[in-house]
């Protein structure tokens, strides 16, 4: 017997977690998207993980380019988070970004927490989405505090 997808939904909204947005760039095509399904993997190399929707644009990029950059988002960044998670405003989502270069070509956005520019260095089918390992190349480390997402809001810590 199975979950069905609403218990898994159910489930799933219990865990807690940070809020990030992942970036890509092929040729003159920039992506990003929020994504929370975000981990440390390794420390010697350095490697994280994310999870990426198969229908997603962002996804098809970083297929594309073999980079993308995680930028963990801090506590006054819910709207950034929201635009980038919105469909419809898909092509709105870099119109007033200041938008850098990291060393891999990733687009690097201002004003996250951390920013970590990562070259793909393997790439799995699971289910409807895909898991993207990258090596992390370079790290940029502000300070301040984090989003939190939990049963379908935005939160802070207390
Ligand atoms: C809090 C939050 C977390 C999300 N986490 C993920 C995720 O881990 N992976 C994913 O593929 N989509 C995730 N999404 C959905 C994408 O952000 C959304 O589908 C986005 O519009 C995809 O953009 P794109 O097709 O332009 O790449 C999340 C959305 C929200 C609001």
């Amino acid at each position: 017997m199975s979950v069905s997808q609403e218990q898994f939904r159910a489930a799933l909204s219990r865990w807690a977690s940070g809020v990030t947005i992942v970036t890509s760039r092929h040729r003159e095509e920039v992506r990003g998207m929020t994504v929370s399904a975000f981990s440390s993997v390794s420390l010697d190399p350095p490697l994280v993980l994310v999870c990426a929707d198969r229908a997603s644009d962002t996804r098809s990029v970083i297929d594309r380019s073999g980079v993308f950059a995680v930028h963990v988002l801090g506590r006054e960044q819910g709207e950034l988070s929201a635009l980038f998670a919105d469909k419809a405003r898909e092509e709105e989502r870099f119109l007033d970004l200041p938008v850098e270069e990291g060393a891999t070509g990733a687009p690097i956005l201002p004003g996250a927490l951390v920013a970590l520019d990562c070259r793909v260095v393997a790439r799995h089918e699971a289910g409807d989405h895909l898991i993207y390992v990258g090596h992390v190349e370079a790290a940029r480390i502000g300070e301040g505090e984090p989003l939190l997402y939990y049963r379908g809001r935005y939160r802070e810590l207390r």
